[in-house]
């Protein structure tokens, strides 16, 4: 298969190890071993002491597939295949059901593997805009539209990357009709899902609201462990996790041994790593959000509801792909501005999981004095 470079993961695999501060990853800060192994409970720690390194199951150790189904409502054990990270599952689901015929629908600007890998597949991907002036939510009777009759694959990054918009409860009722209208699968990527800033706004997922739903999440975001490559899928339907399955075989085959153990034990602890990954979003979120008050004339942002990050705009005459380059290089601070989207604009992400992201910040400010307008 030939597919397009990931821009977005070429530009932090030469930055991210580089720049001293990053202002701009999607991820929470992640935890120390001995931090996360001073969780477990005595059956967890049991498990890792005890951990032979062999292969393991493909779908997943059975009681961390049981514990990440406790985690909804209606979902079986059975219904939950593991994979490395979010991003095996996406390429694995895309190439499994699309290809040469069929056609999908998702947003942009997003996270290129959601479109890109069906692209490869010889697949007709459609892109709905997302757009500020609709604080960035998806136009649900345009994906009504959309809909054709060979449309096989809706998915939707809820809440999204990078605009931390997300849907009310009627709107996602109203694409998972929309989807199951179609004959569609509704591949729900909910890697920020329960990250909320609103507790009342978090939605139900997917794979709960239909049995053509399919629920994407990983440790990296809400759970603050990207370093395990661990994620998730829910798949209701049998015959399709079995072809999931079989896939897999050609990609990593099984997980991680002691990633396996060691989600397991944070999961088991969820209420206090999502404590702790909020509270490191809402500190930094509020830091950003006083900044853009101070300097309504260089900073514009549709506020985000959810996840750990925003999509601002810089205003003035500076090209975001120039202040970005200029913030790197001189003041060794990293923003993602909006061309690595392939999006117009002088947009930038903003991440906000780092737990040093004031320090950026405070840098990021005195770049802007420098800009022309500072004062305005
Ligand atoms: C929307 C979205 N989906 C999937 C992924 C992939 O997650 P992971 O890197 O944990 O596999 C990311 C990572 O940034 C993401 O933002």
């Amino acid at each position: 298969m030939r597919i397009a470079d990931f821009a977005l993961e070429r530009y932090f695999a030469k930055h991210e190890f580089s720049t001293p501060h990053i202002l701009c990853s999607s991820d929470i800060q992640g935890m120390a071993m001995r931090d996360v192994l001073a969780l477990a409970d005595d059956d967890a720690r049991q498990r890792w002491d005890d951990l032979t390194l062999g292969y393991t199951e493909t779908a997943g150790l059975p009681v961390l597939r049981a514990e990440i189904a406790s985690m909804y409502s209606g979902i079986s054990p059975d219904d939950v295949l593991t994979f490395a990270g979010a991003e095996e599952a996406v390429y694995i689901a895309a190439n499994v059901l699309l290809g040469p015929g069929d056609h999908m629908i998702t947003t942009w600007p997003g996270y290129q593997s959601l479109y890109e890998v069906g692209r490869a597949t010889g697949a007709d991907v459609t892109l709905i805009e997302l757009k500020p002036e609709q604080k960035w939510k998806l136009d649900i009777e345009a994906l009504r539209r959309t809909v054709r009759p060979n449309t096989k694959l809706i998915l939707l990054n809820v809440p999204h990357n990078p605009t931390g918009a997300t849907l009310t409860h009627d709107e996602w009722r109203t694409v998972v009709d929309i989807a199951e209208a179609a004959g569609a699968y509704l591949f729900a990527d909910e890697v920020y899902r329960l990250l909320e800033y609103n507790p009342a706004d978090r939605l139900p997922a997917a794979c709960e609201l239909s049995t053509r739903g399919l629920s994407l999440s990983v440790m990296s975001k809400a759970f603050g462990l990207a370093g395990l490559r661990v994620g998730w899928l829910i798949i209701r339907d049998s015959e399709l996790r079995a072809r999931m399955m079989a896939y897999k075989d050609y990609t990593t085959i099984c997980n991680s041994a002691p990633s396996e153990i060691l989600s397991l034990i944070a999961l088991r602890a969820r209420t206090r790593m999502l404590a702790r990954s909020r509270s490191i979003v809402l500190r930094n979120l509020q830091l950003f959000h006083q900044l853009c008050m101070d300097r309504p004339h260089q900073l514009r942002m549709v506020a985000p509801q959810a996840g750990s990050v925003a999509f601002p705009e810089l205003l003035g005459d500076t090209t975001i792909a120039d202040a970005a380059d200029t913030l790197k290089t001189q003041h060794g601070v990293l923003v993602l501005p909006a061309t690595v989207y392939g999006y117009p604009g002088n947009f930038f992400r903003i991440g906000f999981g780092k737990e040093d992201f004031d320090v950026g910040l405070h840098t990021f400010a005195a770049y802007l004095d420098t800009l022309p307008g500072a004062t305005a």
